[in-house]
């Protein structure tokens, strides 16, 4: 009966939203989902992304379903976005011209993550999915649902607030050979701290040694440097493997909504390498079979935008590299200032600045975490995650002062 069903736990990101909401303090602050604010507290829509529909909205003449996978011109700029540059990588252009790239439209990071979940539990034959600790909170879930097994390689150690990268080495090469190895393209996400290009190319190297799948997740494109061409850095380095046939395959899921603003339109997308272009006609095959039953076709209004921005007739690029600079530039700002404000008597908060994207992880415990929203209504999730862009010039302070009594107990 309905009723021997047991009530779920809220979820560890969304729901600190909800309970936010409920919050009747007036100087409330949520530090919970990595959704962008700007200095008054409010969410934006990129000015780039606003012409967009305004041009949409001109020539917009029926609002018919999309392919399974999205639309030809969706599925080209981002191929050519991601994986050429703009133009700008060889070996890209070299994959996408021998149709070795297999792309769908997906519903942005989350259902790339569960329909390449899905696409791996039919056709993988190791189920196994190896992913950093600690990593985002929803990864696991979604591998899980999709049949996977998730374990944990280690990536960070709380205790020193750094990067674990000797274990991280070690714990890689001693899982199975063949496991999937899911990697965090930039900004990785709750840390904020990534691999040097040398420590890459250690992993990549361990990745060859044991015939790992690399699936990497990109969801912060643009969040490290500011220029979503600079933090392509992984996926460059492991396209010139496969044109050298050190890497046969990989995955990659990327998503618009944090360097386009395009959160609740859910646009983003999966693409698989393959080894050949008649293996990419049967997966793009297997991906519409899959897709369909789920869901049938993405929706429309997110990826014509990002078709428009990609449009070199509607000159847009320029502006929406330049809206994604300014939003980076403020997170920087107040990642500095909330620095500035901390009491270092006690805590070295020196991994602030090294940490990059969306989100500072400070290395509060979840007792501490609870303390500032209980006696503060400061809202972030238990593992000590912030997203930052909740602070600005006003409320600064007051969450420095709340954190340095929390943690000078
Ligand atoms: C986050 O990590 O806060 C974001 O990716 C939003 C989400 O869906 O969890």
């Amino acid at each position: 009966a309905w009723s021997e069903i047991p009530l779920a736990p809220p979820d560890k990101i969304l729901g600190i939203s909800e309970a936010y909401v409920a919050d009747a303090n007036t100087n409330k602050i949520n530090l919970g989902v990595g959704a962008y604010r700007d200095n008054t507290g409010k969410p934006i829509i990129f000015p780039s992304v606003k012409k967009a529909e305004q041009v949409l909205l001109e020539l917009e003449k029926e609002k018919e379903y999309t392919g399974i996978t999205g639309s030809k011109k969706f599925q080209n700029a981002v191929k050519n976005f991601v994986f050429n540059n703009s133009n700008k990588d060889p070996n890209g252009k070299q994959l996408i011209d021998s149709g070795r790239i297999v792309t769908a439209q997906t519903i942005s990071g989350t259902g790339s993550l569960r329909v390449i979940g899905d696409f791996l539990n039919r056709f993988y034959t190791n189920k196994k999915i190896l992913v950093p600790k600690p990593t985002w909170a929803n990864h696991v879930a979604v591998f899980k649902d999709a049949g996977l097994t998730p374990e944990f390689y280690a990536y960070y150690e709380t205790s020193k607030n750094d990067l674990d990268f000797e274990n991280l080495k070690k714990s890689l090469t001693s899982q199975d050979d063949g496991s999937i190895v899911l990697l965090h393209a930039c900004c990785h996400n709750p840390t904020g701290m990534d691999l040097t290009v040398e420590q890459w190319d250690e992993v990549l190297q361990i990745i060859q040694d044991k015939g790992f799948f690399p699936l990497i997740d990109m969801a912060y494109q643009g969040f490290a440097s500011g220029n979503p061409y600079k933090d392509i850095n992984l996926i460059r380095r492991i396209n010139e493997l496969v044109a050298q046939d050190k890497i046969k395959s990989y995955a990659l899921c990327q998503s618009f909504a944090k360097n386009m603003g395009l959160y609740g339109e859910r646009t983003g997308s999966i693409s698989i390498i393959t080894e050949s272009a008649d293996a990419s006609k049967a997966i793009e095959s297997q991906l519409k079979k899959l897709i369909r039953p789920i869901y049938s076709s993405p929706p429309i209004h997110g990826s014509k935008i990002v078709e428009i921005i990609f449009d070199e007739q509607y000159n847009l690029l320029e502006s929406w590299l330049s809206d994604l600079d300014k939003v980076v530039g403020r997170l920087n700002t107040v990642r500095s200032k909330l620095y500035e404000n901390l009491d270092k008597t006690n805590y070295n908060w020196d991994h602030l600045l090294k940490q990059r994207g969306m989100f500072v992880y400070t290395g509060l415990s979840s007792e501490q975490v609870i303390e500032l929203r209980e006696k503060y209504s400061v809202y972030a999730t238990e593992d000590g995650r912030f997203s930052i862009s909740g602070i600005n010039d006003n409320n600064v302070k007051y969450l420095a002062d709340a954190i340095n009594a929390v943690v000078n107990k």
